[in-house]
């Protein structure tokens, strides 16, 4: 018997600053028991809430479930208690397979040494009882194994979404810095945006934020492209109960009004990007983005504005960036009236050169790079 099979309890990985967010999506897909822990959340539910997860979760970035836990001291004993997992309930000669690991501050120190062991703990085993053993593919396996060693502790688990379900697949076409699909969803989350008025990104890059406003609006399922998830091979696998989680969220869906939904960028590219990764994703012709400069338009009152302007990371862009937030502060002091804009950034200096006192301060993460999200009131 495996571990999630014994306690119910499954590991939901979230990136670092959305654990909050990402808890209280959990809740409303009706998990019991949500717990944050390090880099992720645990979380107990039955089979069919299992699938809501993965399907509809649009800050979750993968769901383990738990298969068995150990103390590791040494290669060898992680080599023995992997080889002593029933990895025939899962797997076959049939399916593919891949271990990706992740280790800290625990003896056994290297990731990808730790993997191959479980690899070969797997082959051997199935060599053993079959003669034969199933194939590795490291690109797009049929079974994601996960192994996570932490103080001489290991968990290995399946990965109940089979690859990050930040990858929704509708993104075809990227520009400079494109935001994980996940973050974008938690900006438009954070924004607390419902559809009662405008939401508007005057500088949308690839279109990733207009794209989560849009499927959270319509209530598309951010998984809807994916052709298939880990938890379809786990034993006693529900496919009804999975076919009637489809058909509820299919049956949830609705139309965009008119207008609600807009994005421009000055570059040309962006807007082509951002035009051909919405054409992916259905019904998003309402969505209308325009070639144009923050600094051309009339200006966007009473709206929810959501941005992530540039950066200026790079050696001679700090000047530039700081000089465009500080026009972006002119912007919506003068021609955005009524509107909330929720501006994502990446230090105090660009913070400050916006010129308007934020109401509140979202720390989040860009990858590595720590972030504030700034809400800013303007009247
Ligand atoms: C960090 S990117 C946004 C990425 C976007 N959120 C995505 O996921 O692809 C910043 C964008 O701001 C645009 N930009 C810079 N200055 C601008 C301006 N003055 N007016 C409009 N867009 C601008 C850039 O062309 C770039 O696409």
């Amino acid at each position: 018997m495996f571990a999630y099979q014994e306690d119910g309890r499954y590991f939901a990985h979230v990136a670092r600053g959305l654990e909050e967010p990402a808890k209280a999506e959990l809740e409303e897909l009706g998990a019991r028991d949500v717990e944050i822990a390090d880099s992720g959340i645990h979380f107990r539910h039955d089979a069919a809430g299992l699938y809501r997860v993965n399907y509809g979760s649009r800050l979750v970035s993968r769901v383990l479930a738990p298969l068995a836990s150990f103390s590791c001291f040494s290669e060898q004993a992680l080599y023995d208690a992997a080889r002593a997992v029933p990895w025939e309930d899962l797997l076959s000669l049939e399916r593919t397979f891949a271990v990706f690991a992740n280790v800290r501050e625990s003896r056994i120190t290297h990731s990808q040494f730790a993997a191959l062991r479980v690899k070969d703990a797997i082959a051997d085993r199935f060599r053993d009882r079959c003669g034969r053993r199933p194939d590795v593919d490291p690109e797009s396996p049929d079974v994601w194994i996960h192994l996570s060693i932490r103080s001489d502790r290991a968990v290995v688990s399946l990965d109940t979404s089979n690859g990050s379900l930040h990858r929704r697949g509708y993104r075809k076409q990227t520009v400079a810095a494109p935001l994980q699909e996940t973050l974008a969803a938690a900006l438009v989350r954070l924004s607390g945006w419902q559809g009662e008025r405008p939401l508007v990104d005057p500088m949308c890059g690839s279109g990733t934020i207009l794209a989560e406003a849009y499927m959270q609006y319509c209530r598309i399922p951010p998984a809807f492209k994916r052709e298939r998830f880990g938890f379809e091979v786990m034993p006693g696998f529900d496919a009804r109960a999975w076919e009637e989680v489809r058909r509820e969220y299919d049956a949830a869906r609705r139309a965009l009004p008119e207008g609600l939904i807009r994005g421009s960028d000055l570059d040309r590219r962006s807007v082509a990007a951002a035009r051909e990764n919405l054409r992916e994703i259905p019904g998003t012709r309402g969505v209308a983005v325009e070639r144009k400069d923050f600094r051309d338009l009339p200006g966007i009152p009473g709206a929810t504005i959501v941005c992530n302007p540039p950066y200026g990371v790079r050696v001679g862009e700090a000047r530039d960036a700081r000089r465009l937030y500080g026009e972006f502060g002119d912007f919506l002091k003068q021609r955005c009236p009524g509107s909330t804009a929720y501006v994502l950034c990446n230090s105090q200096e660009l913070a400050k050169a916006v010129g308007l006192k934020p109401s509140r301060r979202f720390v989040l993460f860009n990858g590595p790079l720590e972030c504030r999200l700034l809400k800013i009131e303007i009247f």
